[in-house]
């Protein structure tokens, strides 16, 4: 059976947001700690943060951070992580029962993020603290002068404001493993006070208010309605979160999970627009994916049953080229949802559910999800083109039948280039034909490919490339027409200019 896929520049979805190919740092294990700051380490510059650990960020193609939590952000004091190092405080973190030294906080976030060349997200605490604090961090951060945290950020050292732009409302606060959780209405009526505050301090900043915490919590979607009713004056997006489990379904419905984002998404818009509807406004809310990624969460140890501990190894867990497939799949997914979709943040960044991995005083290595999005983040620019695909389909427990193959394709205005991104979720390679009749002088470029003949395979430190891309052969065009054969469980990225 083919799969065939036509293209046109006349079907657009929507203009690429660069802020789609986010990433997350929490104070979480060791994703700051021996992840992106290991002071002593041998890469390390003065400040302690890893060098060869920026190299990687900015060849992910990472554009955008959330910091500092999470689950974390819920039970901190952004107070205890600026000013003089030895004055910080030790802090028992209740969120994942670890402690922290604070040897890291706002500013040195900020220098590396200046570094790494991304936009940071920040999160303010909205379980344990309220408005006033919300608002004197958004002062902190980005008013110049003359008034008291301004001066106390000049105090620490930083002249110039740090003029953050993005700024989540809290995380997860539907969530009863958060600290401080809340109904909706709750979280809803502090989140548009807070925001409100927020916005008297810079008025040019943008919000993002919290979503469910994941697609089957119970209050799904009657969450997204009270909260955006109370706070749609005062927030431009409304988060969301996704993970895929690969343990904890059948393998079939994992290697589909994009077919879940997608309908995740679908469910979420359509509660937006409801509201907008029913507040008779004329602004749409889009969305934030602000933590997305392959979990295996049924793996994970609940905080209440770890002893406390300083930088504990969580969740690092070890991907697989299937998990690599599934993760090129889900964006994707994000890219075809371009319109509503314009923020992204993948979770997360080094250590934890990571792409990228570090051992304390040793290397860092891509593990083979890095691939997928270095790939789609350094093609994906212009306009996104709704794509026509035909294509078999393959039976999963949780969505029924679903088309084995998907794809999605996006068009550079500015230099010409036509990307399309393409995965086989089957166990059969499936020939795809690719109808570009719609762009005549169109030539083949590069074809990228993730597929290996175990699937099952991932990196290692003592392995860490043994998955990873190559370059294949690009067919020519007959016509406009081309046929390339994607083998089973595998990725795909083809170029064109
Ligand atoms: O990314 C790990 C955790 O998953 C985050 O802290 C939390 O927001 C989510 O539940």
């Amino acid at each position: 059976d083919k799969a065939r896929l036509t293209l046109d520049p006349a079907f657009a979805i929507g203009a690429v947001d660069r802020r789609l190919f986010g990433s997350f740092v929490e104070h979480m294990g060791r994703c700051v700690y021996t992840g992106i700051f290991e002071p002593g380490h041998p890469a390390a510059d003065t400040d302690g943060l890893r060098t060869d650990v920026l190299e990687l960020v900015r060849e992910l193609g990472v554009t955008l951070v959330r910091y500092p939590g999470g689950n974390f952000v819920s039970n901190y004091r952004w107070e205890d992580g600026v000013g003089p190092v030895g004055d910080r405080p030790r802090r028992l973190d209740l969120a994942w029962r670890s402690l922290e030294s604070n040897a890291f906080g706002l500013n040195e976030f900020m220098r590396w993020a200046e570094l790494a060349g991304v936009e940071p997200m920040m999160a303010v605490n909205l379980g344990t603290r309220g408005i006033v604090e919300a608002a004197e961090l958004v002062e902190y951060c980005n008013l110049p002068d003359g008034t008291a945290a301004a001066d106390l950020r000049r105090k620490h050292g930083v002249a110039r404001p740090h003029d953050i732009r993005l700024w989540c409302l809290g995380n997860e606060m539907d969530g009863p493993w958060q600290i401080g959780s809340m109904t909706a209405l709750e979280y809803g009526r502090l989140a548009a006070r807070a925001g409100h505050a927020m916005k008297r301090v810079d008025p040019t900043i943008q919000l993002v208010a919290c979503g469910s915490s994941k697609a089957d919590m119970p209050t799904f979607a009657g969450w997204e309605a009270t909260v955006l009713e109370q706070t749609y004056d005062h927030v431009d997006y409304l988060s969301l979160h996704s993970y895929y489990d690969p343990e904890s379904q059948d393998e079939a419905s994992f290697r589909a999970a994009a077919v879940n984002l997608d309908g995740f998404i679908d469910d979420i818009v359509a509660t937006a627009d409801h509201v907008r509807a029913k507040l008779r406004r004329q602004k749409r809310i889009n969305l934030a994916l602000d933590e997305w990624n392959v979990w295996y969460q049924s793996r994970f140890t609940e905080p209440e049953d770890r002893p406390i501990e300083d930088t504990p190894a969580l969740i690092e867990d070890d991907y697989t080229a299937t998990d690599a497939m599934v993760v090129g799949n889900l964006l994707i997914s994000m890219l075809r949802h371009a319109d509503r979709v314009t923020v992204g943040a993948q979770a997360q960044l080094v250590n934890i559910i990571a792409p990228i991995r570090t051992t304390p005083g040793g290397p860092a290595w891509r593990q083979t999800i890095f691939h997928p999005f270095a790939h789609t983040a350094r093609l994906a620019h212009g306009t996104v083109l709704r794509v026509a695909v035909q294509s078999p389909t393959m039976p999963t427990g949780r969505y029924g039948e679903v088309p084995v193959v998907d794809a999605v394709a996006t068009l550079d205005e500015r230099t010409g280039r036509l990307a399309v991104f393409a995965v086989n979720r089957g166990t059969e390679a499936v020939p795809l034909d690719l109808d570009l009749r719609a762009f005549p002088g169109l030539r083949p470029g590069q074809w990228i490919r993730l597929a290996e003949d175990d699937p099952s395979i991932g990196n290692t430190a003592a392995a860490p490339d043994r998955v990873r891309p190559r370059t294949e052969e690009m067919p020519a065009l007959d016509g406009g027409r081309a046929t390339v054969l994607l083998p089973p469980v595998s990725w795909h990225a083809l170029s064109f200019t």
